[in-house]
């Protein structure tokens, strides 16, 4: 009965009391170790951290920053596949402020991006993309393992290939390549997944921060680009190279916005742009093997307003056949969600020929309507979401859990039964079930697990239930995890002390019978920090967390009344040490003295 399932369920952790200060925080009983840091060495040979001295080639050598998605793989062969393995993380965006000494004294962000020179956004292009390492459990403790053949370090000028329905659309050809078919980078790889065949599926979320320029009303793509808000100016790459200048290179921005494809196992493999599974701000990337053994990967489009949805691969996983799996991706059906107010819900495939998916709306072939994902989806009619950041499958239950990050943009009168609160400041957790246990299916059904806020302000309206104690709470989900027990980790973005006085962390919350909605704080971020990755082993005894941009807790330019938080040392994470900045970095959390996390 679910009753009996809630009783074994059960998290055994004595909850961290919430608050915010500039030191990390779990559990009582458990270690949490700082595994890896950014400008820690990752290639054969890379540079000592001297961030007096940081270099492009000595950061393309070294861990990135804003470590995001985590995922672990294990070592094939490996005598506890638990205790060895390969370790892909995102390194999501850069923050020159308190990165670079002296862009943050500035009164402007203008000023500061005058001060941005061709050596520093050559730095905070080598920061970008992810990084490969291996790692290692001895004696119980974690450590990379130094020089390992499998070290990579991924940027924003690695070379990548474009597969898929869109690879060389005359939308994605560039003075620099004619094909359509070679790009170079992948921009602000958020969350992501791991593959049954062994690759690392990294996703570009907010890549129109990169573009810069100015569109002309008469721009041919003017509605195209406003739909995913290029440009948008965030970054000065554009003052230095051409491609991110939407004046000068009209069709690069077309060229992010992808699924990546990386195949950790072989440093010297050329990461894919999947095309198939769409262009928009992609969170994540988790999926599971259906029944028929076809890939399904559930996907959000973190965009106030903007949309769930899934791909389900043509093909099936062979685990014999591992070149049959190679480009399972490249081949399938996007679906974008659609959630009824009785409960029901449907997927609709975006098939160019299809419905409103056709020449008279724009659309010549299915490249186009991969391209504008967004758009075509509008035409659908699909379900208008409060942020869809990350989603997951419980591998035990079948149930998909998708995490609504908040909308404080939602007037009551565009209220409607999945997204059920106008400014929505907290977000929300939507659990969906597939028919028949089917995640191939084009129907659904789904409720409101949990609305987020602090549950003792009526008016928040939020549904922890009642045995969730004051530390229990949270706002923002944002990435999740479900452990190989089937047991739901939620890890937020955006409670500060502004939001909720209290920094973001990682809640364990309970998805069954009668605990159903309690939720407990595991760990606490230092100040400013977002939690990212949440990560178990196979075993469910180690996590691995990403603790990103600590020490941004807001706009750190002085016109905000701000001092540059490089100079202020409680907030310099994880080293508080004099001249060195803070340091995002991958935390790895293990019960002390060994055994199963939370049980
Ligand atoms: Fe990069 Fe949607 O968080
Ligand atoms: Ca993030
Ligand atoms: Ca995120
Ligand atoms: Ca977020």
């Amino acid at each position: 009965s679910q009753k009996a399932h809630a009783a074994v369920t059960g998290f055994k952790f004595d909850e961290v009391a919430a608050g915010v200060d500039e030191r990390h925080h779990v559990a009582a009983g458990y270690d949490a170790d700082i595994l890896i840091r950014w400008g820690d060495a990752v290639t054969p040979g890379a540079p000592a951290f001297d961030p007096a001295q940081q270099s492009a080639s000595a950061q393309k050598q070294q861990f990135g920053y804003n470590n995001d998605y985590i995922g672990y793989l294990p070592m094939p062969g490996a005598a506890n596949p638990s205790a060895h393995g390969l370790l892909v993380v995102n390194h999501e965006y850069t923050n020159e402020e308190l990165m670079f000494s002296g862009i943050g004294e500035q009164d402007t962000k203008e000023a500061a991006f005058a001060k941005m020179t061709k050596d520093l956004v050559d730095i905070e292009k080598a920061a970008h993309g992810g990084a490969v390492i291996e790692i290692r459990r001895d004696n119980g403790k974690w450590s990379v393992v130094p020089n390992s053949k499998y070290a990579r370090r991924i940027d924003a000028d690695t070379v990548m290939e474009i597969t898929g329905p869109a690879a060389g659309s005359e939308r994605l050809k560039t003075k620099a390549d004619p094909s359509g078919r070679r790009v170079l980078g992948m921009l602000n790889n958020c969350a992501g997944g791991v593959t049954p065949w062994g690759t690392w599926l990294s996703c570009e979320e907010n890549f129109n921060g990169y573009f810069w320029g100015k569109l002309a009303d008469n721009d041919p793509q003017a509605t195209a680009f406003k739909r995913y808000g290029v440009p948008s100016n965030w970054y000065a790459w554009g003052k230095f190279e051409d491609r991110f200048d939407v004046n000068k290179e009209p069709n690069e921005a077309n060229r992010f916005g992808w699924v990546v494809e990386i195949d950790p196992f072989d440093p010297n493999s050329t990461p894919k742009k999947r095309t198939a599974m769409g262009r928009f701000k992609h969170e994540g990337a988790a999926g599971i093997l259906n029944k028929d053994n076809r890939y399904v990967v559930y996907q959000g489009d973190d965009e106030r307003f903007d949309y769930v949805y899934k791909f389900v691969t043509a093909g099936r996983f062979d685990p014999a056949n591992a070149a049959a799996n190679r480009d399972l991706l490249d081949a399938g059906t996007l679906f974008v969600a659609k959630y009824n107010a009785d409960g029901s819900g449907e997927w609709m495939p975006l098939t160019f020929g299809q419905g409103p998916l056709t020449a008279a709306n724009g659309f010549k072939d299915q490249a186009d309507v991969l391209i504008e994902t967004r758009r075509a989806s509008d035409l659908l009619g699909a379900t208008k979401m409060d942020r869809p950041e990350d989603a997951e499958v419980n591998p035990v239950t079948q149930k998909v859990y998708v995490m609504l990050t908040n909308n404080t943009r939602r007037k009551p009168d565009q209220v409607d039964a999945a997204n059920p609160r106008a400014d929505n400041k907290f977000g929300h957790v939507i659990e969906m079930t597939p028919v028949d246990g089917d995640h191939a299916a084009t129907k659904f059904t789904w409720e409101i697990l949990l609305k987020c806020g602090d549950p003792s302000v009526a008016e928040v309206g939020a549904t922890f239930s009642s045995a969730t104690t004051k530390d229990g709470w949270f706002g923002m989900p944002d990435n999740c995890a479900v452990d190989a027990d089937g047991r739901l980790w939620i890890s937020t973005d955006g409670n500060s002390d502004k939001a909720t006085g209290r920094a973001d962390g990682l809640w364990a919350i309970e998805t069954a019978g009668e605990a159903r909605a309690t939720s407990k704080l595991f760990f606490r971020c230092p100040a400013g920090a977002e939690m990212c990755g949440p990560m178990f082993t196979p075993d469910v005894e180690t996590l691995f967390l990403a603790v990103q941009h600590p020490g941004d807790d807001g706009p750190q330019w002085k016109a905000f009344g701000r001092a540059s938080t490089f100079d202020d040392p409680s907030t310099r994470w994880p080293d508080f040490k004099p001249g060195m900045p803070p340091r995002p970095s991958v935390v790895v959390i293990t019960r002390t003295g060994g055994g199963k996390i939370a049980s």
